[in-house]
């Protein structure tokens, strides 16, 4: 068992001894390691650190916010908040294949990146915030097979074309140390003990193209989803819900009158490590209440479904 005290008396003595007096970089996504790699950083160094939140127009509602009230209201963290929805939106117009968008979304993340750290000459580290089961996937078969089903982006890639060194104070952890790191750190609990997010965010889970008006709908769909697990305590007990856009139009009835409007899909899985995971069998009244909520207050949404595929054959994402 670890003294958490004493950990980060540690890790802070650490990061200041590896950095002296120079400057660093980190890519803020809102995650948990990202997250917590700041907090940690943050503690050490104060304003040596710079963190470059780049809001690619798919997040989930409200993040941004909450991502900035956090890091720059309540840590005094400096933070730039880049708004790259209107270039991410521009370069996936038309394009509806899943790696082409996953591609597209990496390679953008990467240039507004790098356009930022080119405002910060005087960075000489990149801090990421990569756990123990990173370094032992990248350095393993498993992850290669992983890879070829799907491409994980995250913040990858960045330090070779950067030409800065590496910062990663996380790299011995695991995630629920991480989180107990988190708290310890002063990060809220929901922020620490969130579900996983891909990378490319809800780019995967608006099926075919990404179009503004349909993320702006998937947003509000998915936030009355998270509260209502939350609200019904079933969000720990999930490790992953989410809501999916269906660009196709079902009728509905409204009033006297039909509508012809979009679906979406809702998913929630149990799983161990995420290579395989069952559907969640939340209460039919908890998806009921769900499901009225959406379609009442989401004008552009009349349908809503529940997933119930198992990993495999399914993935978790739809994308
Ligand atoms: P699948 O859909 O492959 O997802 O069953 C397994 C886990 O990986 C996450 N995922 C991603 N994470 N970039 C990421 O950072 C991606 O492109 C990506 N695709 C899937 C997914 O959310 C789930 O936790």
């Amino acid at each position: 068992d670890w003294n958490m005290p004493d950990y980060i008396a540690e890790a802070v003595e650490k990061i200041r001894e590896q950095v002296g007096g120079e400057e660093v970089i980190l890519g803020l996504s809102g995650g948990v390691d990202s997250s917590v790699a700041a907090a940690l950083i943050h503690r050490a160094i104060g304003d040596q650190l710079t963190c470059v939140f780049v809001d690619h127009g798919l997040l989930r509602l409200n993040e941004g916010r909450m991502v900035m009230e956090m890091f720059a209201g309540r840590l005094h963290a400096k933070v730039v908040h880049v708004d790259a929805s209107g270039q991410f939106m521009g370069h996936l117009k038309g394009v509806t294949d899943p790696e082409q968008k996953r591609k597209i979304i990496g390679r953008e993340f990467v240039e507004v990146f790098q356009a930022e750290a080119g405002k910060l000459p005087n960075a000489k580290w990149l801090a990421q915030g990569t756990i123990y089961p990173d370094v032992i996937e990248s350095g393993g078969a498993k992850s290669k097979k992983a890879h070829t089903i799907k491409s994980h982006h995250n913040v990858g890639g960045l330090p070779e074309t950067l030409g800065l060194k590496l910062l990663e104070p996380l790299r011995d952890l695991f995630k629920d140390e991480v989180r107990e790191l988190g708290v310890a750190l002063g990060l809220p609990h929901d922020m620490v003990y969130r579900h996983p997010f891909p990378g490319p965010g809800l780019g995967v889970r608006i099926l075919g193209e990404v179009k503004q008006e349909y993320a702006e709908l998937l947003r509000r769909a998915d936030a009355i989803f998270i509260d209502e697990l939350r609200a019904a305590d079933w969000y720990d007990k999930t490790s992953q819900a989410f809501a999916v856009f269906l660009p196709v139009k079902s009728v509905g009835v409204m009033g006297d009158g039909r509508t012809y409007e979009y679906v979406v899909a809702l998913r929630a899985v149990e799983t161990q490590d995420f290579m395989t995971a069952h559907w969640a069998e939340l209460p039919h009244s908890l998806l009921g209440k769900v499901s009225s909520r959406i379609i009442n207050e989401v004008r552009g949404i009349n349908r809503v479904v529940y997933d119930i595929s198992g990993k495999p054959p399914a993935t978790i994402e739809w994308e």
